[in-house]
């Protein structure tokens, strides 16, 4: 990447990011020759090739000749440089920036105060000094900003503009991304490389920041909080403000407001204070100086993101205080400043029956007592960006409290960066919910904007799927989503078609064969994406990545039984939460007859054989959807090897080796899926027939490196005559493996026991079985595989547990009763840790030692250099364990979803006894089930 100076961006911007920002193949040779040349996805939508219709490209030419601009700072300063670059680009030749309008074709920027606010523009065709214009007026600095990327954009999708007459506002004052990128530069759900923001190297900034803060101006985007909602404290250290400053300085002239999440206990981790408790006076200063502080650093600065009492958080809850303290808190150190804070809604404990109920029972009480810069911040619906939820029961339950929505753009539980799923419908779907919270027409956009009740601060949030990757997002195609959140916050009533069409013309040109497959691809992946995953508003049916199929692993949130399955809701024989809805929704979602097939399974348990409104049984769209929606991936891979030639060589191919894989997981989601509801329904299905295996417990097994284990597998006859079903496991690097057969009836079931030895180094892994019978189609689930190294092939081999549960074969006891003593192998140092044996079948999964407070095992390590394997995990979910070697950290641990495990791997030189530290996130407990060194 071209490096830019920071004097270079932080100086106006026509001068600024230099000449960089439109290096890489500029597109001339695709007019000439009709190949495209080859891109890298970098410059996103911002690409400006030359327009190749020549009629067009003379109108263009003919009406904008210069640019006039008032101003060549700040964000009119930018909209003049992008436009003289953009448009010298786009109609191959110069476009001068001037100060007066000096002959023909000027494009005249300018500003004049609008009732439509500061952010609103008008472009239009007029005179200026006796000469035919094209005008540009913004009812403020970023209202002229905001009408210019319009006007590239009409350019862009080879729109004419010989009638321009248009007037835009936005709907929401707050159109922020969120970036929950940490302080190491990782991201936590990003899936395209790491932080985009380079924190270790602030304050230099590079290219590519001009390009984010470009992408996020010319969608309308206004702010951004940089930080992780999981907050690290140095963020507001005072090193950090200053090395925050070049960034700022360069956001604001894109109109972008730099914001920041807040650990609430800084006032400990920062300040060394003895609590964080919102009514203490000591607390109280603290706050109010370093927000002073950090506004000395940013004067600007748009204000704060605080995630508190959720995940292990901390927050004023453990004082005793309500989540209103707590805001008010920051809110009154911040509004001298000028600064908000947003508060979030996301408040949960990991417990699947209470989940969807704790946000509305823990804000709606708290309606009024916000203070009036403070905005909470609610996810839109009550779980966790599943692929289909109803909106939020809180949207239109808080009229006394400003309010504004959370959207998830990085595609958590959508794919990542794998699936193609174009959020732009979904999104659409929850701004468009009639909450009927003031009458009917009372909806999410309504509300969230502040135009229901009459509210100055509102607006929407989106989860950023920015990263570090060349192409920004890594599925190409997934930077539409990135778009378009940023056009639907400006107007949620624009048309999911025309945001598509708009991003597929600005990214790939305007070939029709393109534009057309493009945008059909977008557009009907939501539903596609809906129909080979979560059935009818299930959710969570995947393992700790968010991303691997497994109904298996928290079945508490699709309750399937023998009988039927979905999660009951309703207040009568429910949770309740159909009742926090405004009438008549609370009705519509309590009664079964009215309730939408889309979030049947949501809202209530029914038997397989319940009727849908199209007629068809539960059972029988479980199977039809999932076989539809995989073949319909399928579909779309082949559209996509369509476009072969009519976009760029580089850009196609990336995202047809995503498309590839994007058919193989949705296969897999196929398999599982429909899989699990056989065998748990036994009712098959009424248009196809198959075998099936999938794994026969509902964790992770645990098989030993090094040695033959049996694995157990369940296989099925989905097919109404009887067959003969043999299974094996794959080859894999070092690994050998058998087979194993079984007759079974129709509708029958039964386990083999298939032969394998796994190489010997410990490892996290799923085994996809191989299953065969005759002509029959086999669906394929796969199996969670832990191995474990022989004990006899290793230097140390511990089992932590209790004092009395059962050991792995080979490997020694560790538990609380372990004191180190000089001469041991390890012991434990400073006060024993806990311990707890779940009572599972595995000797090694089901129990741990484990604690909330740090504790210390002291290890002799045989001299040599080795390689140290920790692992961790629980039944039940558990929360990061981070691993200290004589004083620094060495490992952490992702949070696990329970029946996952992590072996976490640290280099240690021995010859001496080390040292390791195990701790948790306040509050929550570390995990340790065994510790190997190879031989
Ligand atoms: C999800 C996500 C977490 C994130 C959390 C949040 O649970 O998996 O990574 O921290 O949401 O929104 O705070």
């Amino acid at each position: 990447m071209t490096g830019v100076t920071r004097r270079g961006f932080v100086a106006g911007t026509s001068a600024a990011v230099a000449a960089g920002w439109l290096s890489g193949a500029a597109g001339t040779a695709w007019a000439e020759t009709g190949a495209p040349p080859d891109e890298d996805g970098s410059r996103l939508w911002l690409r400006y090739p030359p327009v190749s219709d020549r009629g067009l490209l003379d109108a263009y030419r003919r009406d904008l000749q210069y640019v006039v601009t008032p101003d060549v700072e700040g964000p009119i300063g930018s909209a003049a440089g992008e436009l003289s670059r953009a448009l010298g680009s786009l109609l191959g030749r110069d476009m001068p920036i001037r100060r007066k309008v000096d002959g023909a074709g000027p494009l005249v920027l300018r500003t004049a105060e609008s009732d439509a606010g500061p952010e609103s523009y008008t472009l239009r065709r007029g005179r200026v000094d006796g000469t035919a214009a094209v005008i540009i007026t913004g009812g403020g600095d970023r209202g002229v900003l905001y009408g210019a990327f319009h006007l590239l954009r009409l350019l862009q999708t080879h729109a004419p503009i010989d009638r321009l007459d248009l007037a835009e506002r936005p709907r929401n004052p707050l159109r922020l991304a969120n970036h929950w990128d940490n302080f190491d530069g990782s991201v936590e759900r990003g899936y395209a490389g790491r932080s985009v923001f380079g924190f270790a190297n602030l304050p230099e900034l590079t290219e590519r920041h001009a390009t984010y803060a470009r992408a996020l101006a010319s969608v309308g985007l206004n702010g951004t909080v940089i930080n992780n909602v999981n907050a690290n404290a140095q963020f507001i250290a005072p090193e950090m403000l200053i090395k925050l400053q070049p960034l700022a300085a360069l956001l604001r002239n894109w109109g972008v407001s730099l914001y920041l999440s807040l650990n609430f206990a800084s006032p400990m981790i920062l300040g060394g204070l003895a609590t964080a408790d919102p009514f203490d006076a000591g607390v109280k200063d603290w706050w109010r100086i370093k927000i002073t502080e950090i506004y000395q650093a940013v004067p600007d600065l748009g204000g704060f993101l605080v995630k508190a009492d959720s995940e292990g958080q901390p927050g004023p809850i453990s004082y005793g205080r309500t989540h209103a303290d707590g805001a008010n808190l920051i809110a009154e150190a911040a509004a001298p400043h000028g600064g908000i804070v947003m508060w979030r809604a996301f408040v949960h404990d990991f417990n699947a029956l209470e989940w969807s109920n704790k946000a509305y029972e823990t804000f709606k009480p708290l309606d009024g007592k916000f203070a009036d810069n403070a905005v909470v911040q609610i996810k839109n619906g009550p779980i966790d960006f599943q692929v289909r939820e109803p909106a939020h029961p809180l949207f239109g339950a808080l009229p006394n409290t400003n309010a504004m929505m959370e959207l998830q753009v990085t595609q958590e539980y959508t794919g990542q960066s794998t699936h193609l799923c174009y959020l732009v419908p979904q999104w659409q779907e929850v701004y468009g919910f009639d909450t009927h919270a003031d009458g009917s027409g009372t909806t999410v956009a309504k509300i969230i904007s502040g135009q229901t009740y009459g509210r100055d601060l509102g607006g929407v949030a989106g989860v950023m799927n920015f990263g570090d990757d060349t192409d920004w997002t890594r599925h190409q195609l997934a930077a539409a989503n990135t778009h378009g959140y940023g056009r639907l916050a400006w107007n949620p009533g624009l048309k999911a078609r025309d945001i598509a069409t708009e991003w597929t013309r600005q990214t790939y040109g305007n070939d029709p064969t393109a534009v057309a497959t493009i945008t059909d691809l977008l557009l009907g992946s939501w539903q596609t994406y809906l129909d080979y995953t979560n059935p009818l508003g299930v959710s969570f049916l995947i393992k700790g990545d968010h991303f691997t199929p497994s109904p298996q692993t928290n079945t508490a949130w699709h309750q399937a039984d023998a009988e039927g399955t979905g999660f009951d809701r309703t207040v009568a024989t429910g949770n309740g939460f159909t009742g926090f809805y405004h009438r008549p929704v609370a009705d519509r979602f309590e009664n079964l007859a009215d309730c939408p097939d889309e979030l049947l399974l949501f809202l209530h348990h029914v038997p397989y054989g319940h009727r849908l409104t199209t007629g068809t049984t539960v059972i029988q769209h479980v199977y039809d959807s999932h076989f539809d929606g995989a073949a319909e991936v399928g579909r779309m891979r082949d559209r996509w090897q369509g476009l072969r030639g009519r976009i760029d060589v580089k850009r196609w191919a990336d995202t047809a080796e995503r498309f590839d894989r994007h058919r193989e997981q949705a296969t897999l989601w196929r398999d599982t899926i429909a899989g699990y509801y056989f065998a748990a329904s036994r009712v098959l299905d009424e248009r196809r027939s198959w075998v099936q295996v999938t794994p026969t417990g509902n964790a992770a097994i645990c098989l030993i490196g090094g040695r033959e284990n049996q694995v157990r597998l369940t296989l099925a006859n989905a097919s109404a005559a009887e067959a003969e079903l043999v299974a094996g496991l794959p080859e894999r690097d070092g690994w050998t493996s058998g087979t194993a057969s079984l007759v079974l009836p129709s509708k029958g079931d039964g386990t083999v026991d298939v032969p394998v030895t796994p190489s010997l180094p410990p490892q996290v892994l799923t085994l996809r079985p191989t299953l065969r019978s005759g002509d029959l189609p086999a669906l394929i689930a796969e199996q969670p595989v832990i191995t474990a190294p022989a004990g006899g092939r290793c230097l140390l081999a511990v089992d932590a547990g209790s004092a009395t549960s059962p050991l792995l074969e080979g490997y020694r006891r560790l538990s609380p009763a372990d004191v180190w003593a000089d001469g041991a192998p390890y012991g434990w140092v400073g006060g024993a840790p806990q311990s707890r044996d779940r009572g599972i079948a595995d000797p090694l999964l089901r129990d741990f030692v484990n604690d909330t407070r740090a504790r210390t095992l002291r290890l002799t390590v045989p001299a040599g250099d080795h390689e140290l394997h920790l692992l961790t995990g629980d039944v039940h979910d558990s929360f990061p364990t981070t691993v200290k070697l004589d004083g620094k950290v060495v490992a952490v641990s992702e949070f696990l979803l329970g029946g996952s495990f992590a072996w976490l791997t640290i280099s240690v030189s021995g010859g001496r006894t080390v040292d390791l530290e195990f701790s948790g996130v306040p509050g929550q407990h570390w995990h340790l089930n065994g510790l190997a060194i190879l031989v």
